[in-house]
């Protein structure tokens, strides 16, 4: 029997990384979910940012942002109580970036007032060129720190990075979710959850307010052997390139039925679902 080749971090292969995410995000439902939760989200943020001068810029940062599919809806909501808006756009992948930009560009009329400064980087780059050059009202960091070198120096760069009375927020997946325990016990590539996001806040004494929304997945399709979309899910799920042409076949046998079990997953119907809650973190700098 075939033994099992070295796993490929998923994100080390850019294309397979944006073609499984995608895939993911129709199985997920990820922008319906992401729109409830981006409305709670800002209904707590919105009236605790900082009041500025009519004249004043808020400065945005946002952290991986994708396409800036989650990001929009953040910003038509800050335009409501800012009329001038610096958004810095720090995404390292180019063709996210050129993504965001159509959006800017169809959804323009929605986003007057907002001046975009683009950063193709990561945060560990960005830190490197800018520093604590430029702060900022309010940072997000919505799903995008999973693949980052050191979450706890990444997170308290990011606190750094507020004004006083700014406001971060953080999202990651739950550590109690269906997802998370199929994840941290099939792959021993590094992993992040929420449970990281939190003990870095605890460990440096930062209060912050932590919100769970629950979500699912849809995963038959990885049960189907000679189904594409069920490859790059099972991709997504265990953060590894290809596991499937990776994996020895009692590997690939033992995740699958790990997948299938109680622990992971459940029946409704024909369809089996996953649980992939998100957790949400917000941290609020204190005013000087
Ligand atoms: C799961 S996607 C989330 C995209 C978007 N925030 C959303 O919720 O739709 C993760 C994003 O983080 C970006 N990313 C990965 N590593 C990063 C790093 N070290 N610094 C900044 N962004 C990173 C990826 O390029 C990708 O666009």
């Amino acid at each position: 029997m075939a033994a099992s080749k070295p796993m490929m971090r998923l994100f080390t292969n850019r294309d397979r990384y944006f073609k499984a995410y995608e895939t993911f995000v129709v199985y997920s439902a990820k922008y319906e979910h992401q729109d409830t939760c981006t409305k709670t989200v800002l209904d707590k943020i919105v009236p605790h940012l900082p009041n500025l001068d009519q004249d004043n810029e808020l400065r945005v940062l946002g952290v991986g942002s994708g396409s800036g599919k989650t990001e929009f809806p953040f910003l038509t909501a800050l335009l409501k109580k800012y009329p001038i808006i610096t958004n810095r756009v720090v995404e390292p992948d180019e063709d996210q970036i050129i993504k965001y930009k159509a959006l800017v560009q169809t959804k323009g009329h929605e986003l007057q007032g907002v001046k975009f400064d683009w950063r193709q980087q990561t945060l560990e780059q960005y830190r490197d060129t800018d520093g604590v050059g430029t702060k900022f009202h309010f940072i997000s960091a919505i799903h995008s720190l999973y693949d980052v070198e050191d979450i706890d120096s990444s997170l308290m760069y990011l606190y750094d990075l507020l004004e006083p009375g700014g406001i971060l927020i953080s999202m990651l997946i739950s550590d109690l979710c269906g997802m998370w325990k199929f994840w941290s016990r099939t792959s021993d590539l590094c992993k992040r959850c929420s449970h990281d996001m939190l003990s870095s806040f605890d460990r440096h004494d930062i209060p912050y307010v932590q919100s769970r929304y629950p979500c699912e997945m849809e995963i038959t399709k990885c049960f189907d052997e000679t189904s594409e979309d069920g490859d790059l899910l099972l991709d997504f799920c265990l953060q590894v390139s290809e596991f499937k042409k990776t994996a020895s076949a009692s590997k690939y046998k033992e995740v699958i039925e790990y997948m299938a079990s109680s622990e992971c997953s459940k029946k409704d119907g024909s369809k089996i679902l996953m649980s992939i809650d998100w957790e949400t973190v917000i941290v609020t700098k204190p005013s000087n």
